[in-house]
């Protein structure tokens, strides 16, 4: 058997934090004595190579949260994909020497319930696949090679979606002196901020110590240009105590979304004149207040959550975390405007919460979409919250209470408590519980039923009533409740495919919903679920002050849960909620927020395209999504007229559009003002020719060396003048070579069966996304695009090591 390929993090000497990414190996189900493992490298997700199929977790559900009584077959539910039974992964890890050490075994997740064994010996059980959990090794790992089995096993109906399955987030090897500060040992608090001073508080755990024995204890707070501004030092006398220091910074530099600004506390633990733990807990300095009527101040300045909801897994793929991938999605989310995420509805990957941190993005933390009673999936947490909610509680709010993107917990989704009475039990056991370990952050929780939980005290019962849908009784609920805030806390549920466009468009019913022989949804953005709206209702009531923002679903599409095509409706597998589409591609909606979110940099959005071959002739309206209150639209060259933003609806606040236009081929042109009536910006689409070569646009030019970093690789069709062909599908085949890897793709169709990782994709509305990996090689990626009837195209990428 392989020995684990580690990487190694020897910040200190004392402490050294392994992680193990090469040298496991893989089989579905349980091994015998002929098995043939399979090599892989961790994070992996065992299903998402597939095949893709109806019958894998074919849910026979009446889904109750959407109004359903009857079962019916949902098909697609869950992606689809095959992760149900069971897998067992192997390695062997090194550990030097055991003498006085401490050895811990640290699983950012594993899906799901997963059974560690080290040499033999059962070390862990943990059933929630998305929570982090440890286990202390000391007594059971030998100095040299130990071998480490780790068994997984996925129900079926256990979930709403796609779950990923394996080892698919990072496992590492925490060895450190019998005198440490144990997993997660460490607690930040501000408890005064201001632009001129700060206080911060450290809260540390020292463990393996003897009873009086003396320690020196010496932090160092190091601003974020790496300068010590404070410092603390203290003898510490162990009794099983934590030990707690004080600081004041003079002039703190605030953690803001613009100014995501992190300090670190360096602990050094000294026994008898001897280092023998240093420990880094980083931290932001930032001042959070809700405040009734008025909303959310970050820092002292009212903010908006300008947020989305978003699944852990990462299109194609699947579930193993990848934070090359993560920082994609979230600068594509900050470019849109967003400056917060719900991570619905489970503990998120720590790369993510890391990334939030360093790239500025609000946090709202959310372990379960089940509770103990009446589970939504008959074979998911539910079974196990009784047992396991504290544990999973308290190991997801010691491992993110530092982190400063974090600014509120949510404790569940839409569990089905929240319809009686007896719902206020369990919510008040998990919000005392976070109080316990965090009080400095509220607790809020998702609810879609508005009338009961108005009725039988649950909302009134959290510190932020949070709502899912339903914005046009705000208002009374905001009358209603005692906190006099409301947080959407999951909106729109606009469903939209990506460069899709159904004729005729219409806004005029409440809840849109239509389907569409092809299973794809209007990229108008004027279709729905019948629980669900367009966005502009939850624009509107952003307006109001105790409206503290929103949490749209979602930021991007996500494997499983197919609505509206979710009933027999196979081949249809992905979601069509996302505002970006599963091959990370912005839909039309995408400028839709942006022009309201990103108050940087001004928005000017033409749709649908206008490649329209038949259509000559025939009304095929033209939206125009913009920061700009009005704009002219010419169809080649004739002006359709002036349209400003204006109240007559709520499309029309938001949004220009010219609903009469008739297709002929040629130019559209747009032309936009300011509000002062001057000419400031302008926008031409055409109609494209015949199919001429292929283009790539990556989405960077330079990768790292670390085996780990991606590139994002848009591919289209253009003609002869570089006009792209927003209706070509064509096959295009992909080659790497040099110092990269091919890793994935996608077209974001969601009723596509190709797989994921053939070198090769159909565009879907024009486009389709290659995903290509660093090595650890310093040197030169070539990736070509070959296609049928057009020429190719080649890129060169450079691959370097961090600097
Ligand atoms: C909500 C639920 C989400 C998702 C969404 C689809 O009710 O919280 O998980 O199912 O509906 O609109």
């Amino acid at each position: 058997m392989a020995l684990s390929g580690a990487i190694t993090i020897n910040l200190h000497a004392e402490r050294r934090v392994t992680t193990l990414k090469e040298g496991w190996e893989f089989t579905k189900g349980r091994p015998e004595s002929t098995t043939s493992w399979q090599k892989v490298r961790v994070p992996h997700d065992w299903a998402i190579y597939g095949p893709f199929d109806r019958a894998n977790d074919l849910q026979t559900v009446a889904v109750e949260q959407n109004g359903e009584t009857e079962k019916t077959e949902k098909t697609g539910r869950t992606g689809g994909l095959p992760f149900i039974g069971q897998g067992t992964y192997r390695t062997v890890f090194e550990v030097p020497d055991t003498v006085s050490r401490n050895i811990t075994l640290l699983f950012d997740g594993a899906m799901s319930n997963a059974r560690v064994k080290v040499n033999g010996r059962e070390v862990a059980y943990w059933p929630y696949g998305y929570n982090s959990f440890f286990a202390d090794v000391t007594d059971v790992v030998i100095p040299g090679k130990n071998h480490m089995i780790v068994e997984l096993e996925n129900f079926e109906r256990a979930s709403r979606w796609y779950p990923g399955a394996g080892l698919y987030r990072n496992v590492h090897v925490v060895n450190t002196d019998k005198v440490h500060i144990p997993t997660w040992g460490t607690y930040v608090t501000t408890p005064y901020v201001s632009s001129e001073k700060a206080s911060v508080k450290l809260d540390i755990e020292i463990a393996g110590t003897g009873k009086g024995e003396k320690l020196d204890v010496a932090t160092e707070i190091l601003a974020p240009n790496g300068e010590v501004v404070a410092t603390n030092n203290a003898p510490y006398i162990a009794h099983g105590q934590n030990h707690s220091q004080n600081f004041l910074i003079a002039q703190p530099e605030l953690w803001s979304p613009e100014t995501p600004r992190l300090y670190i506390a360096r602990t050094k633990i000294k026994k008898n004149g001897k280092i023998v733990d240093c420990y880094d807990t980083r931290f932001g300095i930032r001042k959070l207040d809700y405040i009734p009527q008025q909303g959310f101040f970050l820092n002292g300045k009212l903010t908006k959550f300008k947020g989305v909801c978003n699944h852990h897994d990462l299109g194609p793929l699947g579930a193993a975390v990848n934070k090359s991938a993560l920082r994609h999605q979230v600068e594509l989310m900050k470019d849109m405007g967003v400056n917060a995420i719900r991570t619905s509805h489970n503990m998120p990957a720590p790369e993510l919460v890391e990334l939030c941190d360093e790239l500025g993005i609000m946090l709202m933390v959310e372990p379960f979409d089940d509770w103990g009673f009446r589970p939504k999936s008959p074979n998911g947490y539910g079974a196990f919250f009784k047992e396991w909610a504290t544990k999973d509680m308290t190991n997801m709010i010691k491992h993110y209470r530092n982190n400063p993107s974090v600014v509120m917990w949510s404790i569940g989704n839409e569990v089905p408590s929240q319809w009686g009475p007896d719902g206020v039990a369990e919510l008040s056991m998990l919000q005392d519980m976070v109080k316990r370990l965090d009080a400095t952050r509220p607790v809020t929780c998702g609810m879609d039923q508005i009338g009961s939980v108005l009725d039988n005290g649950f909302a009134a019962s959290l510190d932020i009533p949070g709502f899912n849908y339903k914005p046009q009784y705000y208002n009374k609920a905001f009358d209603a409740l005692p906190q006099k805030m409301i947080l959407g806390s999951e909106t729109a549920s606009t469903v939209s495919s990506r460069g899709v466009y159904h004729f005729p468009v219409s806004f005029e019913k409440e809840h849109n919903t239509v389907l569409h022989p092809d299973h794809q949804s209007s990229s108008y953005d004027n279709e729905t679920c019948d629980w669900s709206n367009t966005p502009d209702i939850d624009f509107y009531m952003d307006e109001q002050p105790w409206v503290l923002g929103q949490f749209v679903w979602t930021g991007f599409d996500y494997l499983g849960e197919p609505s509206p095509y979710d009933t027999d409706a196979w081949p249809s597998h992905s979601s069509v909620f996302g505002i970006v589409d599963l091959a990370s591609l912005p839909k039309d909606r995408y400028y839709l927020y942006r022009s309201i979110w990103n108050t940087n940099n001004p928005t000017l959005h033409i749709l649908p395209h206008w490649n329209w071959e038949g259509r000559e002739g025939l009304i095929t309206p033209i939206f125009v999504y913009t920061s700009y209150p009005k704009a002219e639209l010419f169809i080649n060259g004739k002006s359709q007229g002036l349209r400003e933003k204006n109240d007559s609806t709520l499309q029309t606040r938001y949004r220009l559009m010219w609903n009469e236009t008739r297709y002929e081929p040629g130019e559209i042109k747009v032309v936009a003002y300011d509000a002062a009536g001057n000419k400031t910006a302008e926008k031409v689409l055409r109609t494209a020719g015949k199919p001429h070569h292929l283009v790539l646009t990556p989405n960077r030019k330079c990768l790292v060396a670390d085996g780990e970093d991606l590139v994002y690789i848009t591919v289209q069709v253009a003609d002869k003048d570089g006009n792209i062909i927003p209706t070509d599908n064509r096959l295009v085949n992909f080659a790497v070579s040099g110092t990269g890897t091919f890793e994935a793709t996608a077209n974001g169709d969601p009723t596509s069966l190709m797989s994921f990782q053939s070198p090769k994709m159909n565009l879907f509305s024009g486009a389709a996304t290659a995903i290509v990996r660093s090595t650890n090689k310093e040197g030169e990626i070539k990736f070509t695009a070959t296609a049928k009837g057009v020429k190719p195209a080649t890129l060169s990428l450079s691959v370097k090591q961090q600097q």
